[in-house]
């Protein structure tokens, strides 16, 4: 999707007219506290507050799960939104119009509420070809539905359709007024080779696709009987984003609320047969997998469980295994933003949801949905099942595959109590699997899907760069930390950063994404000197997600001021990178071999001078209080 443009004068109007405090406030009860306000966090799951707004600055830093940034980052967040989408959002809520700026390629409402006429009356005219078209192959998909037993009230109910093609849809859209370029956006019509504009769906079964307010937005069109593709649907609109929608939410949302539990499956056919039989709750994604986006709009609307279940057969069986990696993913930290409990269940004897509730009926499905396992135990159960526990072979390999789903959470209490249930399980001492545990390495997918980029060079994930942390030297420790510290900081005060700048350009940063997040900030100050704090740490994040974390995690003490606090750190700093100049001298000093003597003498002395230099600073170096 086009981002479209905002300016920066605008994202600077946008981000003054909405205080973060009333933003926060909006959403999360929150508590005054001497200068600052406290709130419980709405990304990790807590119930005493740990995350910290600063009035002043405009900043909030959550100390439990380590987030933090400006109001931009608070509403990407906690509303799943790219950057764009918040200060849209944002501007909404001041009431700020950002849409006459320049090139903006995100749709307004008028183009949306366009897109969605069209879509309105694709789905009637589909509608009125499969209920009256007398034409063969409309009545051969009536008659197809009909023996699905999706007959009856189900196409009126669901507003199923039939696309005859043959331009019979351009037609009817075009007499009503509609523009062929409108047409195309909205993804009902495509222009053919010869330039000429044609029906998108030909032949097929329509299953018009609506969002939660029951809009529709899409579509998805099904071959009569067999064929391939078996089902095409609707390309990405203005209207229309698959990873955030799913087919018959609309219509599920009551169940939702009423139960407080989603039920997921992977077919259209599958919502409709189950709504039918009186399972109101159930939603599909359209033919992907579920994403952390579908995870946190089907939580608003269940409040307990999300109920995945997976078709019997091979396919569903497959789905369940990109779900496992999925949900290693989500039980990172990350994961805390969705409160509600993620469980799964696999359909038994090769049936899909449809065939199981004809053939067994509702109350025997809704049995099978509430002996769901919780999706780690589903994980580590799906693993030992795979196995021959009777065999020593077969439980070593049921014993590292079962631990492998725990890699993600490790270090969790929750990680060691699976573990040990694992190992009485597969018949290994506790002892021995959980040093294994401890062993295992957490997984880096979870970065590269945020960061969208695959260099080696990127600096690791949360969760490996905390595994990664514990195994430095305490003084390397210390050196992260001051780093971090110096650039909050900073960050936090752009007038003392600009006294800094040198430092900043010429500290060798030990940690890949400081230095980074340095270079960003000179370059954010180098081109607006009066940039605020927000600004400075919103362009960081935009090139490093967990940038906002880092920068809003420092807090002066009493009495300390951000210019002393900044020049301790720079000196601390900078007498470390003096102090690995002289030791990497030494060395050289050390084993001098090929050295002409002359110059071994020259280094020698220069390393003497450096040392007298270092030790002098380290002595006025007095430690702040
Ligand atoms: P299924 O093949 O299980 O579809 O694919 P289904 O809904 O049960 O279809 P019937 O029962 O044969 O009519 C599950 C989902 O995957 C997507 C569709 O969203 C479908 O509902 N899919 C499947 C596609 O997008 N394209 C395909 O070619 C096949
Ligand atoms: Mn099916």
């Amino acid at each position: 999707m086009a981002e479209g443009f905002i300016s920066d004068e605008d994202i600077q109007k946008v981000r003054e007219a909405n205080d973060l405090v009333a933003v926060i406030g909006e959403r999360t009860p929150v508590k005054q506290r001497g200068r600052d306000f406290w709130c419980c966090c709405p990304i990790h799951n807590e119930k005493t507050p740990s995350l910290k707004i600063d009035p002043a600055m405009q900043l909030w830093h959550c100390f439990g799960c380590g987030a933090g940034g400006d109001v931009f980052g608070y509403v990407m967040k906690t509303e799943d939104m790219s950057f764009p989408e918040a200060v849209r959002r944002l501007a909404e809520r001041a009431h700020i119009d950002i849409a006459s700026t320049g090139t903006r390629g995100g749709a307004s409402s008028s183009k949306r509420a366009r897109l969605k006429d069209i879509c309105k009356e694709t789905a009637d005219f589909y509608h009125l070809q499969l209920m009256r078209n007398p034409a063969q192959d409309a009545a051969e998909a009536r008659s197809y539905l009909g023996a699905r037993g999706l007959g009856g009230v189900v196409p009126k109910t669901w507003q199923l359709g039939f696309a005859p093609g043959k331009g019979a849809l351009v037609r009817h859209l075009s007499s009503k007024g509609f523009k062929a370029d409108e047409l195309i956006e909205a993804n009902v019509a495509a222009k053919g080779r010869d330039g000429k504009l044609r029906d998108r769906f030909f032949n097929r079964i329509m299953f018009p696709i609506f969002d939660v307010q029951g809009d529709c937005i899409a579509f998805g069109g099904r071959v009569v009987g067999k064929g391939e593709p078996k089902y095409l649907n609707s390309q990405e609109t203005p209207v229309f984003h698959k990873s955030e929608v799913l087919y018959g939410l609309h219509k599920a949302k009551v169940g939702m609320a009423a139960t407080g539990i989603a039920v997921v499956v992977e077919g259209y056919t599958d919502v409709i047969a189950l709504h039918e039989h009186g399972v109101g709750n159930a939603v599909a994604t359209l033919g992907t997998a579920l994403t952390m986006k579908h995870i946190r709009i089907l939580g608003r609307h269940a409040q307990k469980r999300i109920v995945y279940l997976f078709d019997g057969d091979a396919a569903g069986q497959r789905a369940a295994d990109r779900a496992l990696a999925f949900i290693d993913e989500s039980m990172t930290p990350e994961a805390g933003k969705s409160k509600v409990e993620l469980c799964a269940v696999t359909l038994p004897d090769n049936l899909d949801p449809a065939d199981f509730v004809e053939k067994r009926g509702a109350e025997e499905l809704k049995r099978l949905i509430d002996s769901a396992q919780p999706l780690l135990q589903y994980g580590i159960d799906r693993r030992i099942a795979a196995h021959d526990l009777s065999r020593p072979e077969g439980r070593t390999r049921a014993l590292s595959e079962a631990l492998a789903v725990l890699a993600p959470i490790k270090d969790s209490l929750l990680a060691k109590d699976y573990a040990v249930q694992i190992a009485s399980r597969v018949r290994a001492r506790e002892e021995d699997v959980l040093a294994q545990l401890a062993l295992l390495r957490a997984p880096q997918g979870y970065a590269s899907a945020e960061d969208q980029s695959d260099s080696s060079e990127q600096p690791a994930p949360a969760q490996t760069a905390e595994s990664r942390f514990a195994r430095l030297s305490q003084a390397e420790k210390n050196r992260l930390r001051f780093e971090r510290e110096l650039l909050s900081v900073l960050a936090q005060h752009p007038l003392v950063a600009l006294a800094h700048a040198d430092a900043l350009a010429q500290l060798q940063w030990h940690d890949a994404a400081h230095d980074a997040i340095a270079q960003s900030i000179l370059d954010t100050l180098m081109q607006d000197p009066g940039a605020s704090s927000g600004a400075l740490i919103t362009n960081a994040a935009r090139l490093l997600p967990q940038a906002s974390g880092i920068l809003t995690s420092s807090s002066l003490a009493e009495g300390q001021t951000p210019d002393i606090v900044a020049a301790y750190l720079c000196e601390e700093l900078s007498l470390g990178d003096a102090e690995d100049a002289v030791s990497m001298l030494k060395a050289q000093l050390a084993d001098p071999r090929g050295m002409p003597a002359e110059e071994q003498e020259l280094l020698f002395e220069s390393v003497v001078g450096m040392q007298r230099d270092l030790t002098q600073r380290r002595l006025a170096h007095k430690p702040l209080i």
